[in-house]
């Protein structure tokens, strides 16, 4: 077992993070950190970061970085990233990258291991429009890919499968503009340190997860 698994997962929306980080977590045991998913939990539970983060998130535009680092901050300080983490979809500008190498380096929990999951704009609309999601227990389906057994029921819970607020083609389209003026420089930021790795998110989800363990077991 890799004892470096201070991770990053970063790549445009619907490159398939929140189905890697799954897997990942499952396979190396390390907490999933996923600040959208703590704002759809915030938003639902009307939390005062909710109500400062539900507008910009319907339209999709990036939450203010102070809401999300602070937000990080206090998840990372739990002990159960003392083995190590997996953050995705964070961090998503220069501040937040800035931001948790401070704060890893106080906490003695430095990044090891940064992962960009690529893919063409053309197949990540199709992804993002044909997604439903489960408001009750998270999973997440997709009607080309990953259908549920019962049209629009949830194969693990039985709850109505719902669509992202983000998910429409108008969101996406401010969601890509967000990923390329403010989250792209990462990679180049990520690559001068040596930390960066790139797995193709058009693969099978199985072939994507197989490179991605070997990327994270290959920096150790
Ligand atoms: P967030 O929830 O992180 O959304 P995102 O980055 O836009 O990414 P998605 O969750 O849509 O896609 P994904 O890459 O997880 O893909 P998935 O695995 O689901 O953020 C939402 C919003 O929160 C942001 O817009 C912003 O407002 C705010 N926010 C969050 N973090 C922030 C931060 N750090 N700073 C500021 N604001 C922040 O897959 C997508 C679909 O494709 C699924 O249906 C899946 O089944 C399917 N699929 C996945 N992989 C494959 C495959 N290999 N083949 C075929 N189908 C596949
Ligand atoms: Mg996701």
């Amino acid at each position: 077992m890799p004892n470096k698994l201070n991770i990053v997962l970063m790549g445009p929306p619907g490159a398939g993070k929140g189905t890697q980080s799954e897997l990942i977590v499952k396979k190396y045991g390390i907490p999933h950190i996923s600040t959208g998913d703590m704002f759809r939990e915030a938003i639902a539970e009307k939390t005062p970061t909710g109500l400062k983060a539900q507008s910009f998130m319907e339209k999709g535009l990036l939450v203010p970085d102070e809401v999300v680092i602070s937000l990080v901050k206090e998840r990372l300080s739990k002990d159960d990233c003392k083995n190590g983490y997996l953050l995705d979809g964070f961090p998503r500008t220069i501040a937040q990258a800035e931001s948790l190498t401070a704060l890893t380096k106080e906490i003695g929990r430095p990044v090891q291991s940064v992962i960009l999951i690529t893919a063409d704009a053309d197949s990540l609309i199709e992804r993002i429009v044909s997604r439903r999601v489960c408001p009750s227990c998270g999973n997440s389906y997709n009607l080309l890919s990953k259908k549920p057994h019962k049209d629009g029921i949830c194969d693990n819970c039985g709850h109505e499968l719902i669509q992202r607020k983000d998910d429409t083609r108008e969101a996406f389209s401010t969601r890509l503009d967000a990923y390329k003026t403010s989250t792209e420089p990462l990679i180049n930021y990520y690559s001068k340190q040596g930390l960066l790795g790139e797995v193709d998110g058009l693969e099978e989800i199985e072939v994507v997860f197989k490179n991605i363990s070997n990327l994270i077991e290959e920096n150790n």
